[in-house]
């Protein structure tokens, strides 16, 4: 037996599932779903079965004729959860396990406004298709399937997947049944699904975007760009293989920026800024398709394939469409945030490498800007050794190579070393890869813009300056600060440019951590308002960390989280709750 994922219980030498054929009754009353999942293998398998569950319910499993399948629900373990083992009797081509999801489960969050349509969404990356489906949990296996889901019929679901059908009389309780189906095989942590009230718009040929009538407008407005990003990543790394891009624009409780979900991202509604300032998110999760989607970590202790060759191919993104100086800007500011990450990790080496060891450790507590940014410089090393034509000739192969599979970082560097052969002993590829920090030879990025902002340093921007700022510009600025800062500069800042009012999130929340530090007490209410508002962890997490810091402030943290709880994501409060404790 080999347990290849610390994430999962898959044993490697038990039978793959193939195809999931699932129906799921939403209902808003209990916050449940309902349950069947028939899972085939696409031959006769027999023998253990271990699958992967979180606070599921199980009613039943039979097998393919019908007889039940002697089955054990194991203890649950903290991170994993617990232990699903079938035992198949020989000839068995299909499973079908009736269950329920608990009003808990991780992935899902229920939004049920007395004042507003109920809302249900999922959020499976990186652990949780579990609470929702009994699979095998890792990306080391992908599977296909199909859906039927039962929603109340004022609403419309969504799914990450192509709608085949949408039946309004069907003859039980009188909800509407839709069919969808993924032809795409996926990793589990690409399952997704959303309920809600949802009206849409088209952007382009293959795109439209979701969301709640009220945003509607704004969201197609600010995303308009997105067929331009669509045909600049295609040249980037090859056709764009699953049919549609669409995106929807999420519910304030949406945990992250944006979620790579095949064929339909979803996005924080703290995007919509109103100026397209923040889409750089969306060709992230555009670049995905292929980085991540297509090839796909072998499991969480190689995430920086999925996210650090994203965030390199979402700056190639930007710079065809916004130019080089906007790209260095955002290079700069990933810069910032990984020197940040690395610090916090001081003691925790282990985490500021690439491939890292993760048994034991839940990946949603060791998510930063590692991966993200260390993985980004890495590959702009290479990019740099052999040049541009031949990194980028390198990215089509590695996409044709390992397309729909799961690799890890050797898989990674062997297929660098066929194609580029002597360039990761030339850039100590090694230390890249398995040293922690960041070493020497990362590139810098450089800009006249960027060397502008240098010579301003701390003092406070003249008005003329202060004009010409981009959000990113302002938030380069404002980190670049001592924190704290001097109680004066941050008052003539706010007087002077109404900071505590900005409507860019990037810029407001990092202004938000300056003033807290600072003992900047008309800041305050902004930032309750905010926590009170906004569910996307990388706004929360730094202003929880910075009220929590302060003795003054503290209390503050707790009172909020108290008050604001319920209106947060199961994964952003078990993740505030351990900064907090
Ligand atoms: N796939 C990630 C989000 C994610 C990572 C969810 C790990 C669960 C576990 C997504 O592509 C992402 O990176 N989002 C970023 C966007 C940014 C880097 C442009 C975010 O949410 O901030
Ligand atoms: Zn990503």
């Amino acid at each position: 037996m080999a347990r290849l994922d610390p994430h999962s219980y898959n044993d490697s030498s038990q039978p793959e599932v193939a195809h999931l054929d699932w129906h799921a009754v939403v209902d808003f009353a209990t916050h449940r779903l309902a349950c069947e999942a028939r899972l085939t293998f696409g031959r006769p398998v027999s023998g253990a079965l271990d699958l992967d569950t979180r606070e599921l319910e199980i009613e039943s499993v039979l097998g393919s004729d019908g007889e039940p399948v002697p089955y054990q629900l194991h203890e649950a373990e903290a991170i994993l959860g617990a232990r699903l083992r079938l035992e198949l009797p020989a000839g068995t081509e299909a499973v079908r396990i009736r269950y329920r999801t608990s009003r808990e489960a991780s992935a899902l969050k229920w939004l049920t406004p007395l004042d507003a349509k109920p809302f249900l969404f999922s959020q499976c990356q990186a652990i949780h298709a579990r609470s929702v489906v009994p699979i095998q949990d890792t990306p080391r296996i992908r599977i296909r399937y199909r859906a039927e889901l039962t929603v109340p019929k004022e609403l419309r679901g969504l799914m990450a997947a192509a709608l085949v059908r949408r039946d309004e009389s069907p003859g039980d309780g009188g909800g509407a049944v839709e069919v969808w189906e993924m032809p795409q095989p996926i990793p589990p942590y690409l399952f997704a699904f959303a309920v809600g009230e949802l009206a849409s718009r088209e952007l382009g040929p293959r795109s439209r975007v979701w969301a709640e009538p009220a945003v509607l407008e704004r969201a197609a407005w600010e995303f308009a760009e997105v067929d331009q990003m669509l045909t600049t990543a295609e040249g980037l790394f090859g056709a764009y293989d699953w049919d549609r891009f669409d995106l929807l624009v999420m519910p304030q409780a949406f945990p992250y920026g944006g979620m790579e979900n095949p064929r339909l991202t979803f996005l924080t509604p703290t995007l919509i800024a109103g100026d397209r300032s923040l889409v750089s998110v969306v060709a992230h999760e555009l670049a995905h398709s292929w980085t991540g989607n297509l090839v796909s970590n072998a499991s969480a202790e190689h995430f920086w394939l999925n996210e650090g060759f994203t965030v390199f191919a979402e700056r190639r993104i930007v710079e065809a469409i916004y130019g080089a100086d906007v790209c260095a800007l955002q290079a700069a500011l990933g810069r910032r945030d990984l020197d940040d990450a690395l610090r916090r990790f001081e003691k925790l080496p282990e985490l500021t490498k690439l491939e890292t060891r993760l048994e034991g450790i839940d990946p949603d507590e060791s998510f930063s800007e590692v991966p993200y940014e260390k993985g980004y410089l890495f590959l702009r090393t290479i990019e740099e050794a052999v040049g541009r034509d031949a990194f980028s000739a390198f990215l089509k192969r590695y996409v044709s190579t390992f397309r729909f599979s799961a690799i890890t970082t050797a898989d990674f560097a062997a297929l660098v070393e066929e194609a580029l052969p002597g360039v990761l002993a030339k850039v100590g590829g090694e230390e890249w890869m398995h040293a922690p920090g960041v070493p020497a030879n990362a590139p810098a990025p450089r800009s006249q813009r960027l060397e502008a902002l240098e010579r301003i340093g701390a003092r406070v921007p003249t008005e003329a300056e202060a004009r010409t700022f981009t959000p990113t510009e302002w938030q380069l600025y404002l980190e670049a600060l001592p924190h704290p800062a001097e109680r004066a500069l941050v008052d003539e800042l706010d007087r002077r440019f109404q900071l505590t009012r900005s409507t860019n999130y990037e810029v407001l929340v990092s202004w938000l951590q300056l003033a807290v530090e600072s003992g900047y007490d008309p800041a305050l209410p902004r930032v309750e308002e905010v926590l009170g508002r906004v569910g996307r962890m990388k706004y929360l997490k730094p202003l929880y960390v910075t009220l929590a810091k302060g003795p003054a402030t503290r209390a503050l943290a707790t009172r909020c989280y108290n008050r604001f709880r319920d209106a947060y994501h199961p994964i952003a409060q078990q993740v505030i709750e351990s900064i907090l404790n």
